[in-house]
């Protein structure tokens, strides 16, 4: 196997990767959670902190016309990342993947949806892409219907006709958390259109990991954080068409968001803007656009095929060294999965498992990864998930596989 990436070089842009943990270099694979910020994000907000900050769409003195700038340079560039020229009027930062999708059910939802209408999801969706659906649901009233999970933990088709039958919207998430799950939203977004619905994807655990193009592909919305794309917490981002934006009305009220206020009622503005009530996260959106620069001028394809290679490894040595005595939630190696590796090891405890990979250095996530309903469909309490990123080889996988040999021993 040859690697495009020069992880030896990447690692030396992620200074926490120097820490030592229980007297062992730290070995992250928790990037499905939240990836590292390299220095080049970190320094950008440190940067304009220092140089620049000031609030954004008010001051007319130059830092803070600087900082408007700099702001709105951000969505253009998270939207070039995307696959779209649009960013200027289909960028709209949020709080986080999670609020995005928020917005999307409480602007859109309750502006669309109505108690004859149908809402499909699937059974792999992160709580993200179910809850806000169920609380619109428990105000209006709508059906919600989910896509099935098969035994080869993926989409089950072949009920999609009768599914997207009179729904208006199809939320899907492009690359399932818990089991790695690649889905085929080309083909998706076509369904969906074909039945008269819309399509919002969950682009949480693909954006950071797998070319994205949603003009390509046809998609309506698209949901993700920055904090698993190697940038800050704090911001996410609701892509949409800007016709579906400009159709939709303003979600959270207060400054920002407004052309006019009277005793009477207001007026929202127009665009983005009118869904970013309040001071927006300004050094988050500086945060983010040096992430995908930094992620661009790595090569998104590059990462793809560097994960893939590494998983393939993984796979591997797992195989070599347990058998079936650990199992891979999810499907089998190839191009329909992603760099998540949820793993159970005979009757041991996730939490058990990550304690003791935790005592040489390994980041895990144990539990059921705010995925409930996906968890139950496979009889699971808890897994422990490894999830790769940029910084991670071979060495690492061999560490996991040590620790995991730790835990044989320990509860075996
Ligand atoms: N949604 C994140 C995960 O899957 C937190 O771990």
């Amino acid at each position: 196997m040859t690697t495009p990436l020069d992880v030896e070089a990447i690692r030396k842009d992620f200074p926490l990767l120097e820490r030592e943990i229980h007297g062992r270099r730290i070995v992250f694979l928790d990037s499905g959670a939240s990836s590292l910020p390299p220095t080049q994000v970190t320094s950008a907000m440190t940067r304009y902190y220092e140089s620049t900050h000031a609030n954004v769409h008010r001051g007319v003195y130059a830092t803070a016309e600087e900082a408007t700038a700099r702001y709105e340079a951000a969505r253009v560039g998270v939207g070039r990342f995307l696959g779209t020229s649009a960013g200027a009027d289909e960028v709209v930062f949020t709080k986080n993947c999670t609020e995005s999708f928020n917005l999307l059910a409480k602007s859109w939802g309750a502006a669309n949806l109505t108690s004859h209408d149908a809402v499909v999801l699937t059974e792999m969706e992160h709580h993200a892409n179910i809850v806000p659906w169920q609380q619109l649901q428990q105000q209006v009233g709508f059906e919600l219907r989910f896509i099935p999970v098969g035994d080869d933990y993926q989409l089950d088709l072949g009920d999609l006709d009768r599914l997207l039958e009179g729904a208006k919207l199809l939320s899907v998430t492009a690359m399932s958390n818990v089991l790695g799950t690649i889905n085929p939203l080309k083909h998706l977004a076509a369904r969906a259109h074909g039945a008269g619905a819309l399509i919002a994807v969950d682009g949480a655990q693909s954006v950071p990991h797998l070319p994205t193009d949603v003009v390509g592909d046809d998609l309506d919305f698209l949901c993700f954080s920055a904090h698993k794309l190697y940038g800050p917490t704090g911001i996410g981002v609701l892509w949409a068409k800007a016709e579906h934006l400009a159709a939709m009305p303003a979600f959270l009220g207060g400054g920002g968001m407004i052309k006019d206020v009277r005793l009477d009622g207001f007026t929202a503005a127009d665009g983005t803007q009118r869904f970013e009530a309040g001071t927006p996260p300004i050094a988050e959106a500086i945060g983010i656009h040096a992430a995908v620069d930094y992620l661009q001028g790595i090569g998104i394809e590059a990462v793809r095929e560097h994960e893939q290679a590494l998983t393939t490894y993984a796979f591997e040595a797992l195989e070599a060294a347990f058998g079936d005595e650990v199992r891979i939630h999810g499907p089998g190696d190839g191009p329909g999965r992603g760099g998540v590796l949820s793993l159970t090891m005979g009757d041991i405890h996730a939490h058990d498992l990550a304690q003791v990979l935790d005592q040489v250095g390994v980041c895990v996530r144990p539990g059921h990864h705010c995925a409930k309903p996906l968890m139950r469909r496979f009889g699971l309490n808890a897994t422990a998930r490894a999830s790769f990123g940029i910084y991670n080889d071979r060495d690492d996988v061999d560490v996991l596989v040590e620790g995991l040999a730790d835990a044989s021993r320990l509860f075996g």
